[in-house]
């Protein structure tokens, strides 16, 4: 595991940190030694999953936000990490979720719906208010979205799963376009398939060894986040493990 020592007392915010990909980006970013502020729908969730990952949730700032709305109380908590911390350098976006539709002429309006505000609103309103803040402190900063392989083209049966992420990755476009001139990059992760429990109930004959692990896209995320990936920006990194 690469430990990248610059990283040491930056402040990071990240999304979906109670979440299988955001517990393991959080250990990972901790032991980077970065200061945390994690945000996730439920604080109590949250709280016991970061316990039962041995991780403690007094070490970081914790806020609750349903990111699909309340635009104002996303602000607010950014405010706040700047007012603990002093500054954010990272925004990872890990919020997300999954609805398959069937197929667009069947699919119900609440999966359209559903899919853009949980992958798509949330990455927009949270690195908006980051990016504000990142803009005003001329000190640069690094943005990385969880957008997926299916943004890559339209999947059947998953149009709005596929639409959502495809929106993540013009959102990472536009912003990366938008603030090279401030030294913020802002790149997006392309994960197949994660190697996850819910993913294993769901899929239980797949073959799971090619799926990617959390850990695995954690330390990619990580080297986006180090010096050394300073020259990258508006990039879609496909990490798909052998699947
Ligand atoms: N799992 C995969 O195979 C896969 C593949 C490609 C891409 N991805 C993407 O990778 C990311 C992480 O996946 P994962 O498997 O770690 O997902 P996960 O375990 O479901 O974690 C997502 C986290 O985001 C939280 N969240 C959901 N809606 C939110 C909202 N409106 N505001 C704030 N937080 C919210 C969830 O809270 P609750 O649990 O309380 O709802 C959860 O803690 C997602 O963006 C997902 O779309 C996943």
């Amino acid at each position: 595991m690469a430990i990248y020592p610059e990283l040491a007392g930056k402040v990071a915010v990240i999304s979906g940190a109670g979440g299988n990909l955001g517990i393991a980006v959080t250990r990972l970013f901790h032991a980077a030694n970065i200061r945390l502020a994690l945000v996730d729908l439920r604080e109590d969730t949250l709280r016991q999953r970061l316990r039962e990952a041995n991780l403690d949730p007094e070490q970081a700032l914790i806020g609750a936000l349903d990111l699909t709305q309340k635009r104002a109380a996303i602000d607010e908590f950014v405010s706040r990490v700047v007012a603990h911390y002093g500054k954010v350098d990272i925004l990872v976006n890990i919020a997300g979720g999954f609805r398959a539709g069937g197929p667009v002429h069947e699919m119900d309006e609440e999966i359209w719906d559903f899919m853009m505000n949980i992958n798509a609103k949330t990455a927009f309103l949270l690195s908006a208010a980051v990016a504000r803040h990142m803009v005003a402190r001329q000190a640069g900063g690094r943005i990385v979205n969880i957008s997926a392989r299916a943004a890559l083209s339209g999947v059947p049966t998953i149009s709005g799963y596929s639409a959502s992420k495809a929106a993540v990755l013009r959102l990472t476009e536009s912003m990366a376009a938008e603030l090279l001139q401030y030294g913020i990059t802002v790149n997006a992760i392309l994960p197949s398939v994660i190697d996850t429990p819910q993913n294993r109930m769901s899929d239980p004959n797949a073959d799971h060894s090619k799926w990617v692990t959390p850990e695995s896209i954690a330390e990619v995320i990580l080297f986006l986040i180090s010096d050394s990936a300073r020259d990258i920006s508006g990039a879609a990194i496909p990490v798909y493990g052998r699947a």
